[in-house]
């Protein structure tokens, strides 16, 4: 992403990167089988787990990784670094049986997420799908 793009982005994700339960939430909401991955959450119904401390610690790390993720893009001396962060994330992904289209589905759902969240337009959308698109392309040639 330009740096333009990355503003758009990294504006959006502002407004919704402290709403970590909410989103893993969604996530889970929309995606049982995901869900399932989890071995702390595997089995346990939903809306009894979202206001555990295991629930808010990991809704935390992940949705850090894109905190973090998202600070560095729109900065061409920050690629490397993406890129190994995206790489280490998929090989660990890889490692615990998720799949590409796993990984596809929970960007929508987090797409869906931020776009009902997070000011929001033709030019916002563009730069978010563009940058998801790259990111999981790189990810499937991991995964
Ligand atoms: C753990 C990020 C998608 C399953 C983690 C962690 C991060 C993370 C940062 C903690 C660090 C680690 O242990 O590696 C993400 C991001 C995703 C994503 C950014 C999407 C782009 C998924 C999907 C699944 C999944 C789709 C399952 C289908 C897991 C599991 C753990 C994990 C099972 C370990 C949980 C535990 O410690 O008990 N993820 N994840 N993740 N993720 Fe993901």
């Amino acid at each position: 992403l330009n740096a333009d793009e990355a503003r758009l982005v990294q504006t959006a994700w502002a407004a919704v990167k402290n709403s970590e339960v909410d989103i893993l939430y969604a996530v889970f909401k929309a995606n049982p089988d995901i869900q399932a991955r989890f071995p702390k959450f595997v089995g346990k119904d939903l809306d009894s787990v979202k206001g555990s401390a295991d629930f808010a610690l990991h809704a935390a790390r992940i949705v850090s990784f894109f905190t973090d993720f998202i600070n560095l893009v729109g900065n061409d001396a920050n690629t490397p670094a993406l890129d190994t962060l995206l790489r280490q994330l998929a090989s660990d992904h890889k490692n615990r049986g998720v799949t590409t289209e796993q990984i596809s589905r929970f960007t929508d759902t987090l797409t869906g997420f931020v776009s009902s969240h997070a000011p929001w337009g033709d030019n916002v959308a563009a730069a978010w799908a563009k940058g998801s698109e790259a990111n999981l392309a790189l990810v499937r040639s991991v995964i």
